[in-house]
């Protein structure tokens, strides 16, 4: 396994959100995270990451432990936070916020993200505000790629896209997988999930209460109606 979670607990002041997240990644697998807004989706993706000040729990990555390392050393190791809300510097162009992330040695290149994402390109040197919603999350993935991420967490990448670009979306996620990456994915939608994901976590009151693949999501109807509010397109 490239990821093991065993047991993550996480918090927001006196807040206990996770209470005892249990989940794995393997080399090369997408696994899709699931549950009702405000259940410890983006909670987990943070406190896998460094960015969630109080955790604890087992988690090992790649063969190590990531007890009390930070965000750049989990960074480093090849953890990858595609945020929420992008988080993209608005007061630096397009490029300039992929030279800030970009890594030697990594397998992408800003170059690479460019030849990829040529709408990207295209706004190289504009800043990063002014750039639609799905350039955004194309630059917000491609500053993921250029860390040489092994685990790439995408959270609700899709969310407020157009479907065309969702397709496009699912387009990258394919090519990607496809290319050896492993994806932790949080995502709303069934359908991208069905695409994408080889297997299915649901999340509810900080734990994962059930897994499977999509076509046992589809199956569990008690389950969709008890822990989610899926959009079906
Ligand atoms: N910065 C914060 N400070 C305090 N509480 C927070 C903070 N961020 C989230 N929470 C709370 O923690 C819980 C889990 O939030 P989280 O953002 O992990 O949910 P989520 O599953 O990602 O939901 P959504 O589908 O809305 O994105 C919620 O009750 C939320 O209100
Ligand atoms: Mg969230």
């Amino acid at each position: 396994m490239l990821l093991e979670v065993r047991n993550l607990h996480g918090w927001y002041g006196k807040s206990h959100v996770l209470q005892g997240v249990d989940l794995d990644v393997g080399f090369g697998e997408t696994v899709a995270l699931l549950g009702r807004n405000g259940v410890g989706k983006t909670t987990t993706m943070k406190a896998l990451t460094g960015v969630l000040s109080r955790a604890k729990g087992e988690i090992l990555f790649d063969g190590s432990s990531t007890d009390g390392l930070e965000v750049h050393a989990l960074a480093k190791m090849g953890m990858a936070l595609v945020p929420e809300h992008r988080g993209i510097f608005a007061s630096l162009t397009v490029e300039e916020n992929l030279r800030l992330a970009a890594r030697n040695g990594a397998g992408w290149t800003v170059q690479d993200v460019f030849t990829a994402f040529p709408e990207i390109e295209r706004r190289k040197k504009n800043p990063g505000d002014k750039l639609s919603g799905g350039e955004q999350q194309l630059l917000s993935i491609g500053r993921a790629l250029v860390t040489g991420p092994k685990l790439l967490l995408l959270d609700e990448p899709t969310e407020g896209l157009a479907p065309v670009i969702v397709d496009k979306l699912v387009q990258l996620i394919e090519q990607l997988k496809d290319g050896g990456l492993s994806i932790l994915l949080v995502e709303q939608s069934i359908e991208v999930c069905l695409k994408v994901a080889d297997r299915l976590l649901v999340m509810d009151h900080g734990r994962i209460v059930w897994q499977g693949t999509g076509p046992e999501l589809l199956a569990a109807e008690e389950v969709r109606n008890r822990y989610l509010t899926l959009e079906m397109a």
